[in-house]
């Protein structure tokens, strides 16, 4: 499949990986319609890879929500008039132990709440699962063909303090086999599913966190840098091009071993 003349719906476009996803596909030749909470920072992104003589378009976006989700994708088809390319990159971290002692005497001080449990799981699972379902619903009605992503983490092997977070992202690896297998049995070609897991890529979320975690992160890792987001973009436009990766999740961390210990 060529990026070029495809269609990609982006969403959480206004920032980290899927603004870069944006800018990198556009930059190869696909439109793509971005959809995130953030108004400015949506307007950014596109006047910038418009400038930049690419093809986009930005509406507001909650991927919580069903109705919006489902005219944001009718709004990618108005502007382009065909969707390709689906790559669910909203999401949100609210990372806390399950459960927190008190160091003198040993008894339970705070745990996560509830609310930040499901705020994940409605951001990063159920999100994911309205974008592609209604973005994959166009395609099969229309008969377009393309590539549905999944963005997993190198945390679905379970990170500690994110319960919330490592339980969405381990479902996320998990999709693909799920979807092709329905499609196989339903009859449905044309539409491949593969997840991305990225390792710790420098985007505001990870700026975000604890400096010193990180640093001690890092070291653990073979590249021994995070990775850059435009390493993300690379191996979604790579997917896009080869028709033969399909039901899998591909790692993209630069040799993250868990257990290993830094030097
Ligand atoms: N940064 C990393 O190291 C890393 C590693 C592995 C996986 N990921 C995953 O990649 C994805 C993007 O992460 P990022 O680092 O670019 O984060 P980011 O915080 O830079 O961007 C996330 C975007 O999602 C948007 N968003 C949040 N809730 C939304 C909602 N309900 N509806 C629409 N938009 C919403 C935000 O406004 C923001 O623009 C996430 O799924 C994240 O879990 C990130």
């Amino acid at each position: 499949m060529d990026v070029k003349g495809s269609v990609a719906v982006i969403t959480g476009g206004a920032s980290g990986i899927g603004e870069t996803v944006a800018r990198y596909l556009a930059a190869q030749g696909a439109a793509v319609v971005l959809g995130d909470m953030n108004q400015e920072g949506l307007d950014r992104v596109v006047a910038d890879i418009r400038k930049a003589g690419g093809k986009a378009a930005g509406r507001t976006l909650n991927v919580t929500d069903d109705a919006d989700t489902a005219s944001f994708m009718d709004f990618a088809v108005k502007e382009f008039g065909a969707i390709n390319i689906a790559v669910p990159c909203a999401g949100i971290i609210r990372d806390a132990m399950f459960l927190s002692t008190d160091k003198e005497t040993g008894k339970v001080r705070k745990a996560m709440s509830t609310a930040d449990f499901r705020a994940v799981m409605d951001v990063n699972l159920v999100g994911p699962f309205i974008t592609l379902r209604e973005a994959a619903s166009r395609m099969v009605d229309n008969g377009w063909k393309g590539v549905l992503f999944t963005i997993s983490s190198i945390q679905k092997e379970g990170g500690v303090g994110q319960l919330n977070y490592s339980s969405t992202k381990a479902a996320m690896a998990l999709w693909p086999k799920i979807l092709v297998g329905e499609f196989q049995m339903k009859g449905i070609q044309g539409i491949r599913v593969v997840s991305i897991a990225p390792g710790y890529v420098g985007t505001p979320m990870v700026k975000g966190m604890d400096q010193g975690a990180l640093a001690k992160i890092v070291a653990g890792v073979h590249l021994g840098r995070l990775i850059e987001p435009d390493e993300i973009a690379d191996a979604i436009a790579w997917v896009v091009r080869n028709d033969a990766v399909n039901a899998t999740c591909i790692e993209v961390a630069g040799g993250m071993i868990s257990g290993l210990i830094a030097k």
